[in-house]
This record gives C-alpha cells, sequence and structure tokens, in this order.
C-alpha cells in the first residue's frame, strides 16, 4: 500500500492509524521506532515488510510502564524488576518470559520478549492512550543506521506508512541496552543507551554476550549492522586519510589532518552528547562528498561502550 506520509505532532492521529492496523514512526528516547499493534499479527507483518526485516529478527514490545509489562510476561524476577524500578521509563530492553497473548512473530518463535519502557513524553501520552503495547523495531531499512529525527524515518520509510510522530531529535541517540538473565545472573546482549556501569551498580556483575555469531540470540549483534553505505574503518597507524577522507573523533582534533576533514562528536568530552550525534553524523557523513570514513575508537566505559559496538559493527564487511 502506498501512503502520503505525514510528520506531526499529532498524538491522537498517531493512536487513530496504530487501532487501524497501521504502522507509524514514533519518536523515543534512543532512536524513532517502526511500532505497530504488538498484538495484531497483520500489523506486526507491516513492519517486517517495511523495514525489509527478516522474521528471525524479534521485535522490541514497548509499554507505558511495569504494570502494562506484567500483562505481557509471566514472570519479572528481582533484579528485572530492580532494573525496571531504577531506570524505566528509560532505554533499557529487558528479556522475559512471554505471555502467550503475544504473537510469535514478535519474539521470531522465541519464548522470551524484549520489554521497554521508553521514556519519551509523545511516546508515553501514545502508549497510555492505547489498549495494547506497541512492537517497535528501530525505523531503518533493515541493516541501515537508525534514525534519530522524524527527518531521517520520512528520508526512508515515505509512502510505506501513513504517519511519522514527530517528537525531536532524540536525546541518547544510540538504541537501548538490552539485558537478559541467565538463572538470576543479568546478560548483556547489546550495549546501549544505558552504561554497564549503571546497570551492575543496581544489580551486580553482568555477563557480556555480546559477539556475534552465526546464530545470534540478537541480529543486532550481527556483525555487519548499523552500517552506513560508505566504507567505514578503523582509524589504525598505517590508515593514510586523503582530502577525501572524512574522520569521526571524540573531542580533540588529531594533529597533521585538516580540521575540516574531522568531526568531532563531542568537542566536550561528554560521551552522552556524542552517542546522541553519533548516528546523525554518520548519516551526513554518507550523503557527503567524503569517499571514506574513519573512525576513532572511544574511550570504553559509559556509553563509550556501545558508541564502540555500533562502530565496530558499520566497519565490519561480514
Ligand atoms: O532503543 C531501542 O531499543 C529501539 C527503540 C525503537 O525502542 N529499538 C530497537 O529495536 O533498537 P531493533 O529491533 O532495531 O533492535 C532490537 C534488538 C534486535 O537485535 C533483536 O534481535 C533484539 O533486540 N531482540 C528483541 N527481542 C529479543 C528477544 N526476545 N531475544 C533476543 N533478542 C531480542
Ligand atoms: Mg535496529
Amino acid at each position: 500500500m502506498l501512503y502520503e506520509t505525514l510528520i506531526g505532532d499529532d498524538v491522537q492521529m498517531a493512536a487513530d492509524w496504530l487501532s487501524k492496523g497501521a504502522c507509524v514512526g514514533v519518536p523515543t528516547e534512543t532512536v524513532y521506532g517502526l511500532a505497530a499493534n504488538a498484538l495484531d499479527v497483520a500489523a506486526v507483518l507491516k513492519i517486517f515488510e517495511a523495514k525489509q526485516r527478516p522474521h528471525f529478527d524479534p521485535l522490541i514490545v514497548h509499554v507505558a510502564d511495569i504494570k502494562s509489562a506484567e500483562r505481557i510476561t509471566t514472570n519479572i524476577p528481582e533484579k528485572a524488576r530492580n532494573l525496571f524500578s531504577a531506570f524505566s521509563p528509560g532505554p533499557v530492553t529487558i528479556l522475559l518470559p512471554k505471555q502467550p497473548i503475544i504473537p510469535d512473530l514478535v519474539t521470531s518463535g522465541l519464548d522470551t520478549v524484549g520489554i521497554r519502557i521508553p521514556a519519551h513524553p509523545l511516546l508515553q501520552e501514545l502508549l497510555r492512550s492505547l489498549p495494547f503495547p506497541l512492537a517497535a523495531p528501530s525505523a531503518n531499512p533493515f541493516g541501515y543506521i537508525s534514525p534519530t529525527t522524524a527527518d531521517h524515518v520520512y528520508a526512508q520509510l515515505q509512502g510505506k506508512i501513513p504517519y511519522i510522530l514527530d517528537g525531536g531529535a532524540c536525546k541518547v541517540g544510540i538504541e537501548s541496552t538490552i539485558i537478559g538473565f541467565e538463572g538470576e545472573n543479568p546478560v548483556l546482549y547489546r550495549p546501549g543507551g544505558l552504561s554497564v556501569e549503571q546497570i551492575e551498580a543496581c544489580v551486580g556483575p553482568v555477563i557480556f554476550h555480546t559477539e556475534s555469531g552465526s546464530h545470534p540470540a540478537a541480529p543486532g549483534m550481527l556483525k555487519t549492522h548499523y552500517a552506513p553505505r560508505k566504507k567505514l574503518r578503523w582509524l589504525t597507524n598505517d590508515a593514510k586519510p586523503s582530502s577525501r577522507t572524512a574522520i569521526i573523533g571524540f573531542d580533540k582534533y588529531l594533529p597533521g589532518i585538516a580540521a575540516e576533514n574531522q568531526i568531532l562528536l563531542s568537542p566536550a568530552g561528554d560521551l552522552q552528547e556524542a552517542a546522541s550525534r553519533l548516528f546523525a553524523v554518520m548519516r551526513e557523513l554518507d550523503a557527503s562528498a567524503f569517499e571514506e570514513i574513519l573512525a576513532v575508537p572511544f574511550p570504553a566505559h559509559g556509553l563509550g561502550l556501545a558508541i564502540n559496538d555500533r562502530l565496530r559493527r558499520a566497519a565490519s564487511e561480514e
């Protein structure tokens, strides 16, 4: 179906389309999502179709609060409850055993469902006005960079969806941290907008399961993901940047390279600011006259972990 895609901040209009079984672009504090009624298989199928997303990649389900989360999971263990209480609404997704009302299509046949309580006020208002939860992956074609503005969504999904709810630029700018459990132990599946340090301060040591394999538990773990179309590589000692090379850096210009070839994500040295700009800068560079992109590794703490993870996947050729 071909739509005339409208952009606006009309929560009622978004709710009407979703209630009719359509997909709508929605703002979250992390990245924009492509939302549909999580309980309606036909609506959820439209997400996969619009994104060209393989059915083996499960969707996160968004709810307004812990009470609504309880309707879609059979059990919220103590550590999960502590995480929700401490950081929700916020940029964390927790994998929990699913209730049968969540269709298998949403979880790709897994018996867990990724549950997220997003913080963006417009999405909170939308979720509270709807009688169903929203399944929503990032609103980009499969494998491409996640959108952090309504215009990014429009650029790639215009015609495929009727409405994009515009909530401005995403404050966090990088996807949610995904946490699951092995027994009682928290497991990190994807670093994201909530730092591991914050999670460990709340629930103790976290096991890292973010390595990719041919059968990843979370396809966000696929090596090539979040990638721009242009070649992106790590800046190594033997790299020979030319005048057509753009360099993504953190807070300081590298000596010996023209400043106009260098994009600093946060001259103030703030990893949160850097994360919030990463995807928009990757998109700008993809559309620019630069021919290749080199990235400097970020400090490996706080949101630097998620930034390095996304750069590594963007740089991968597998
Ligand atoms: O911040 C976010 O998480 C954004 C916003 C829109 O909420 N959403 C997002 O969704 O990044 P998506 O689909 O682009 O990435 C979700 C990742 C996928 O890699 C998927 O495989 C994984 O979460 N996932 C979802 N449910 C899962 C489950 N039950 N078990 C394992 N992985 C799961
Ligand atoms: Mg995604």
